[in-house]
Order: C-alpha cells, then sequence, then structure tokens
C-alpha cells in the first residue's frame, strides 16, 4: 500500500480524494516507480505532509524536478546535481524562501578600496585550511541570507587580525538591524554598519540562532557581551573580479549572486557555470579562490546547511567573460575592516 502509518485523518483525505478524482489517479501515483523513491526521500529528509492532496502535489514537483536533473546528465558540465532538500519546491517557491537578499542600488555608493594597489596575490588562496572560516550553518525557512553572509565576512576578518576564530551571531542581526527586514531579507552592508555603531556582535553560542524554526525574527536583546568588533567596511569595485581577487588573497569577502534558476537549486558539486542571470537575490561569502584543469573558481561559502553542494559550500567559475562575474558575483562585493 503506497500510504502507510496513515492516521485516519489522512485516510479521510484518501475518501475525499478518490471522491472528487476518481480512484484512477490515485493508483496510478502508487504504481508510478518515483513514487518510492520520492517516499525514501520524504524519510530521509524527515519531511511530512498535512494531507494526501499536498503530497501528491509535492510527488509531482518531485517527479518535475527529478527530469530536470536526468535532463541535465545528458550535458557536459563541470558540475552535478542531485535530488537534495529542496526537491519538492518548485524554483519560483525555492526563491520565494532562500532568495531574499535585496541589492543595493551600488551606482551611488563608493568607499576606499584598501586593496586597490595590491599587485602580487598566490595563484589560490582557501581561508578554511587557514583557520578563518567556521562550519557551514543552516539559515533554515527565513531569507536571513544577508547575516549569515556578513558575519562569515566578520569571523574571517576577526580571525586574521587577532589570532581568535570565533563563531558569531546571526540572531543578534536578523533582530536588531532595523533598517534590514529579518527574516524577509536585508543588506550585508547595513549589517557591518549596525556592528560598527553597536561596538561590536555577539557569539552564536551567547546569542543562538533561532529564526530558521520560527521563520521570523525576535526581539533584539543586545547582551552587550561583544567577541568581535569591526572598524567599518568598504565596497570592492564593482564588476572586477580581479579587484574582488586582490580582496579575497587578503580576507573573506561577502557577495551578492543571483540564484535563482534550478542548476543551482540542484547543484551538488563541481565548478559551478551557470545557468544563471545577474538579478542578484542571495548573499554568500567568498572564501577562496583556486584553479582546477583549467578552469579557475571561486570557494563561496553558502548557507544552506551542510547538505547542499560540495558540503555546503560552491565553487563557482570565475574571470569569466562577463564583467559581472558568474550570477553577478563581482557586482556587489564588500568587506568588513578592522
Ligand atoms: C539522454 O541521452 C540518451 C542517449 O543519447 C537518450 O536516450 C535519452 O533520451 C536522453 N535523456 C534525456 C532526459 O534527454
Ligand atoms: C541607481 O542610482 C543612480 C544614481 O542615483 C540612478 O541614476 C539610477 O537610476 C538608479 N538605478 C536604479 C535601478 O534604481
Ligand atoms: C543612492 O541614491 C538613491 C536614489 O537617489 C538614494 O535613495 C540612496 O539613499 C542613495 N544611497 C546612498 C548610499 O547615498
Ligand atoms: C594607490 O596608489 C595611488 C598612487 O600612488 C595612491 O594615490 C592611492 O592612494 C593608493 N591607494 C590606496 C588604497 O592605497
Amino acid at each position: 500500500m503506497a500510504f502507510p502509518n496513515r492516521s485516519s485523518a489522512t485516510l479521510l483525505s484518501v475518501l475525499v480524494f478518490s471522491l472528487i478524482f476518481g480512484a484512477p489517479i490515485f493508483t496510478a501515483v502508487a504504481d508510478d516507480p518515483l513514487f518510492s523513491v520520492f517516499e525514501k526521500w520524504m524519510k530521509d529528509n524527515g519531511r511530512t505532509y498535512g494531507s494526501i492532496t499536498e503530497k501528491l502535489q509535492r510527488f509531482q514537483v518531485f517527479k518535475d524536478n527529478f527530469q530536470f536533473i536526468e535532463s541535465m546528465k545528458n550535458r557536459t558540465l563541470t558540475y552535478t546535481l542531485g535530488l537534495n532538500k529542496f526537491a519538492d519546491l518548485t524554483n519560483k517557491e525555492f526563491l520565494q524562501k532562500y532568495a531574499t537578499f535585496k541589492p543595493r542600488n551600488s551606482s551611488n555608493i563608493s568607499t576606499p578600496f584598501r586593496y586597490a594597489n595590491v599587485t602580487s596575490i598566490p595563484s589560490s588562496i582557501d581561508w578554511r585550511t587557514l583557520g578563518a572560516v567556521t562550519s557551514i550553518k543552516d539559515q533554515g525557512n527565513c531569507g536571513s541570507c544577508w547575516a549569515f553572509s556578513a558575519v562569515a565576512s566578520i569571523e574571517g576578518i576577526n580571525k586574521i587580525k587577532t589570532g581568535n576564530l570565533i563563531s558569531l551571531s546571526e540572531q543578534e542581526l536578523v533582530d536588531c538591524v532595523s533598517n534590514c527586514y529579518g527574516c524577509n531579507g536585508g543588506y550585508e552592508d547595513y549589517a557591518f554598519e549596525w556592528v560598527v555603531q553597536n561596538g561590536g556582535i555577539t557569539t552564536e553560542d551567547d546569542y543562538p540562532y533561532t529564526s530558521g524554526i520560527t521563520q521570523t525574527e525576535g526581539t533584539c536583546s543586545n547582551t552587550g557581551n561583544y567577541a568581535a568588533t569591526i572598524s567599518g567596511y568598504e565596497y570592492v569595485t564593482a564588476y572586477s573580479e580581479s579587484d574582488l581577487a586582490k580582496a579575497v588573497a587578503n580576507q573573506p569577502v561577502s557577495i551578492g549572486i543571483d540564484a535563482s534558476g534550478y542548476a543551482f537549486q540542484f547543484y551538488s558539486g563541481g565548478i559551478f557555470t551557470g545557468p544563471c542571470g545577474t538579478s542578484i537575490d542571495h548573499a554568500v561569502t567568498v572564501v577562496g579562490y583556486g584553479s582546477s584543469d583549467g578552469t579557475n573558481y571561486w570557494i563561496v561559502k553558502n548557507s544552506w546547511g551542510t547538505s547542499w553542494g560540495e558540503s555546503g559550500y560552491v565553487r563557482m567559475q570565475k574571470d569569466i567573460y562577463c564583467i559581472a562575474g558568474l550570477c553577478g558575483l563581482a557586482m556587489e562585493p564588500s568587506y568588513p575592516t578592522k
């Protein structure tokens, strides 16, 4: 039977469903070989649905996603795709939940760029192996990518300047940065500005992340117990991957990217080359760069847990023909100073 462990409520749904749509549809779905793949995926991902109708709707989305991933297997790609935890979401639903970064109109924003005259940078750098990157975090069901992006950059410069790698609080930013929108998006530069004005940011342990579950911001409870400070922030020259490299050679850098598209949603490893546009909607942090088989890449820390991408990271193609960078990654980079 296709629906084990069903309660009387779901049994009722089956009956109602069968009355409305007729038994043939129900039988056809249960006989679909992908249905057991879907049920295994549900189990592996701890997913449950409120009704049979919803489950069947989600199965249809899952099937579409499965077919998309299969169709991409016939292409010569430098990256792979997989049925990850986003496999029951349409790309539109995925974007509504996870791509809430608000890009700034940067044409009238400018700051000094302290790495402008850097002439020599290493051919590769990985701030993870240099101990300046905390483990992968998960923003959960909250559009707080901007806070995770800002925190990763602050954690990086703090380690570089003080020698201490301290995991810092995204929740404090989500709750306290009044000119951002909590779980509905925000700007990493406003987050940096808040940390400057506030006189510091507290630790993850002292102010743990809860919005991934509550799906909303909490009340700002400023502990006054600051574990890290920054003196300000600067923007990297927009539309310059070479200037971005000068900055990343010196510290992790926050960037905005266009994370829309099924390929990014289901990325599971390798060097991501698109397709993607340049309508920035997600904030992440560049923590290094390198090269593999002649393809240059950026090492990018995401905040969707370790099950997405390469244990939570994505390598994105570097030095492409388009000055915006892949997915617009060179359009709005910024970093905190200390
Ligand atoms: C992939 O290629 C094989 C062999 O060329 C073909 O039979 C199959 O239909 C293709 N699959 C998709 C999903 O395009
Ligand atoms: C961005 O700002 C510039 C300068 O103020 C303005 O000319 C331009 O229209 C703005 N662009 C958008 C998309 O708002
Ligand atoms: C940029 O220009 C826009 C539109 O004129 C304005 O609303 C915004 O405050 C400006 N930003 C900065 C940082 O000056
Ligand atoms: C870079 O060098 C130029 C020319 O010497 C100088 O005017 C400028 O202030 C330098 N910029 C920085 C950020 O050091």
